[in-house]
């Protein structure tokens, strides 16, 4: 058998890991966390959560993918069955690859809006867009708002172009494709951030402007702690799933790299390598970006009321609207918006990884195979998203696949490796080949604290809303049909992965080799 694919170099493997982590949630979701829970207040639990439980799981996940591929599996399915000798093990991994996959169908949609917003930031001049509401009218419009079908011929058009992006990089293969790509994608990225800081930190307030429309208390915003808000439960829940999505951990796809790593390579500083870069640029760069910004421009309240207004209109509205009032703002904008499209891109092809190495590890393919199928899956599934789109239908996809799927995932690996696979082994699997050895009381953490945490999340959850968010109480009518068209394409691809698995089992030669670790 010809040697499974490597990353080639070390710096390589944390740029890929820290691509796959920084990406749309960075520079918008965690901007609009923190306006609407408080601010300040909203950074206690999110460290709080980043040290307990989004760094030690994700070495779990490092730990779980460099044993995996030890023995040839790189998706979840593959890496369950070394973990758990039962023959449910692999059915349970069945979420490892669809929930990437359910997340991208609707995450390739955003990111092809930010890779169009890159052009068009040039452009606005030209169709005199400059207010906010034109801006507002302007989305609208791109996303299909008024028209019959639900999308916009170039709204579609970029679709398909970013597709034929992540395709291409894909069919590079580990190294010569996802690492490439990381390698050049991550340096801009820094760089692109770096100097909108700085022009951030230099804007001057629009006339007419209150005393209170300062940078400094846009930083104020984000960092001064409101104690008071550390009371309420939505904001503990809401910290910690930022950082489970930001750090992408839940989901089956730090495994999936962590797979391509040699067995004695060490995971511990690399992985803490990653996750720090992810952290810079979310809470140093994200958050000096677009909140100082919208608070020089809008005030705190009007920031507020922006972020709480939908999620996309603090990247795709406010900020090309400040853009607009700046000198050379066609080119901040171009900056700001292809920054978001390299966060998107080496991002998505990580969330496409599991099912192609799911489609190469168990069943056989040939990359080139692997990857055609999976983009044209995803090329098929991502019109739901996007033809429900004024119908909620992305809003479900995310709900389901990034947010209960995600929490219910990562519970299924905490106590698949931890209590299944077992404490102490578990451990010792972390530490080959480590540079440094963690302390001991994060094994009882990750033992007791993770699984437990996330059951009561689950379990709140289930108790409050999960009712009615089932039956879609106060949902409007006219929504509902898309939003069930969305639930059955989850459980379609949920059903499409455990059929695929049945016949790995099947598959001659498909036994699973002892696990000696
Ligand atoms: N972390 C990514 C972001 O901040 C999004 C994400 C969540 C992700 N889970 C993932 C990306 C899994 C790749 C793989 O936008």
């Amino acid at each position: 058998m010809a040697d499974r694919e490597r990353w080639a170099s070390r710096i390589g493997v944390i740029l890929a890991m820290a691509g796959n982590a920084v990406g749309l949630g960075n520079f918008l979701r965690f901007p609009v966390q923190a306006a609407q829970n408080g601010g300040g207040a909203f950074m206690i639990p999110y460290f709080v959560a980043l040290v307990l439980f989004g760094i030690p799981l994700a070495w779990c996940e490092w730990a779980m993918g460099r044993m995996g591929g030890a023995y040839r599996h790189g998706s979840a399915p593959g890496v369950f069955a070394l973990l758990w000798k039962h023959p449910m093990a692999k059915y349970l991994g069945a979420l490892g690859v669809c929930l990437p996959l359910g997340v991208l169908t609707y995450y390739l949609y955003v990111e092809s809006w930010s890779l169009a917003y890159s052009m068009f930031a040039m452009m606005w001049d030209l169709f005199g867009v400059r207010s906010m509401d034109s801006l507002r009218a302007f989305l609208t419009a791109y996303q299909g708002g008024g028209t019959r079908i639900g999308v916009s011929l170039i709204a579609w058009v970029f679709f398909l172009i970013t597709i034929g992006i992540n395709y291409w990089v894909m069919t590079g293969g580990i190294a010569r494709g996802i690492e490439r790509l990381a390698r050049v994608g991550m340096p801009l990225l820094f760089v692109l951030a770096f100097v909108l800081t700085v022009r951030v930190f230099t804007l001057s307030p629009p006339a007419g402007a209150g005393p209170d429309q300062t940078v400094r208390e846009g930083l104020g915003f984000v960092w001064n702690p409101d104690l008071g808000m550390l009371r309420s439960g939505k904001v503990w829940l809401a910290a910690a799933g930022q950082v489970f999505f930001t750090l992408s951990v839940g989901f089956g796809a730090i495994q999936c790299y962590a797979s391509y790593m040699r067995r004695r390579d060490d995971i511990i500083v690399t992985g803490l390598s990653a996750s720090m870069m992810n952290e810079f640029v979310e809470v140093i760069l994200g958050a000096s970006i677009a909140i100082p910004a919208a608070v020089v421009f809008f005030g705190r309240a009007g920031t507020v009321d922006i972020a709480r207004s939908g999620a996309f209109n603090l990247g795709f509205v406010a900020m090309p609207a400040i853009f607009q009032q700046m000198p050379v703002g066609a080119l901040f904008g171009l900056m700001w918006f292809f920054l978001l499209f390299i966060a998107g891109v080496t991002s998505s092809v990580a969330l496409a990884q599991p099912a192609v190495a799911f489609l190469e590890d168990e069943l056989g393919w040939t990359h080139r195979r692997a990857v055609r199928a999976v983009w044209v899956a995803l090329l098929v599934l991502g019109h739901v998203p996007i033809l429900g789109f004024s119908a909620g239908a992305l809003d479900e996809v995310d709900f389901w696949a990034g947010t209960i799927g995600l929490a219910l995932f990562a519970l299924i690996e905490a106590v698949v490796f931890l209590w299944v696979f077992g404490a102490e082994r578990a451990w010792a699997e972390i530490h080959v080949g480590a540079e440094v050895r963690l302390p001991r009381a994060l094994l009882y953490v990750l033992k007791y604290v993770t699984p437990t945490l996330l059951a009561v999340i689950l379990a709140a959850w289930l108790w409050q809303d999960g009712w009615a968010y089932l039956t879609m109480r106060g949902v409007p009518a006219e929504q509902r049909v898309w939003r069930w068209v969305a639930r059955v394409m989850l459980l379609g691809m949920l059903a499409i992965t455990v059929a695929l698995i049945r016949r790995a089992v099947r598959r001659p030669g498909a036994a699973v080799p002892e696990a000696t670790s």
